[in-house]
């Protein structure tokens, strides 16, 4: 393998912040040319897809062995496929639905993958200042100061993070909406910031205590994996399965003993 974590994580560092600049700017803007996926409320702008762009051809002429799995692509066509060769996993604007409402809760979600397994994740919402990395062994950071997660051990004492998805079909709105009743009186509070990896980060600072959110892609959940175990924490699949990343329909985060 050609050149090192670190050069491959300076490199990456510097094109998140260029691409957040870009967000930022836009993210107040009326005029969003947005269209739709795979339901009504499943939005991709045409910031997703310069975003995921401009991160594909910096990192590619950095490092033209790499190879990428990038939301916007997928969308497009492009292969889902991770193998040993390294693999940058990218969500370039996660959160699109409050970026197209400017709720300023969006962010840059990409992780760089060796060997299937995680080395790099980055976690950028530009509007907020709020910037976490990990490099895998050397711990995760929030603006450069090291985070953990909150050890909260009671679901009683606990603030859950959870999402309510982009599926208009009523068998998934319901399964969300029962989980939701049943969590709500055994916990102090439940969250949705509307961007899966956002919630990760939350957890991985300690900010709020768990996260699950069923029908996930590995995009949304590749870089926040890393900063959840480097803080300290674990992703697990609740029905037992070995975690892969890949085969997942829902996921629970919580700390490790
Ligand atoms: C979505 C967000 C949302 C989550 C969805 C994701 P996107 O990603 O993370 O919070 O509920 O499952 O698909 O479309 O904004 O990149």
């Amino acid at each position: 393998q050609q050149g090192s974590v670190d050069e491959f994580f300076n490199v990456v560092l510097q094109l998140t912040k260029k691409c957040g600049q870009l967000i930022k700017e836009r993210t107040s803007s009326r005029t969003k040319k947005v269209e739709t996926k795979s339901s009504a409320i499943d939005f991709v702008t045409e910031t997703d897809q310069e975003v995921e762009r401009l991160l594909i051809d910096g990192l590619s002429k950095a490092f033209p062995e790499h190879k990428f799995i990038g939301e916007e692509s997928v969308s497009s066509g492009a292969q889902c496929e991770l193998t040993d060769a390294p693999t940058w996993i990218i969500d370039p604007v996660d959160g699109t639905m409050n970026f197209v409402h400017s709720f300023p809760h969006s962010c840059i979600s990409i992780a760089l993958f060796v060997d299937k397994h995680p080395a790099i994740g980055i976690i950028y919402n530009p509007m907020m200042n709020q910037l976490f990395t990990a490099q895998k062994g050397k711990g995760a950071f929030l603006n450069g100061e090291k985070i953990t997660v909150s050890g909260t051990k009671r679901l009683a004492e606990a603030l859950i993070m959870m999402e309510f998805g982009t599926s208009r079909n009523a068998e998934q709105r319901s399964v969300i909406l029962e989980n939701q009743q049943k969590l709500m009186p055994q916990v102090h509070g439940l969250r949705a910031l509307g961007s899966a990896a956002l919630n990760m980060a939350m957890v991985a600072c300690g900010a709020a205590d768990a996260y699950f959110e069923f029908g996930i892609h590995i995009w949304d959940i590749a870089a926040g994996e890393l900063i959840i175990t480097e803080a300290g924490g674990a992703v697990i699949d609740p029905a037992g399965g070995q975690w892969t990343g890949f085969h997942v329909e829902c996921l629970v985060l919580v700390r490790k003993n």
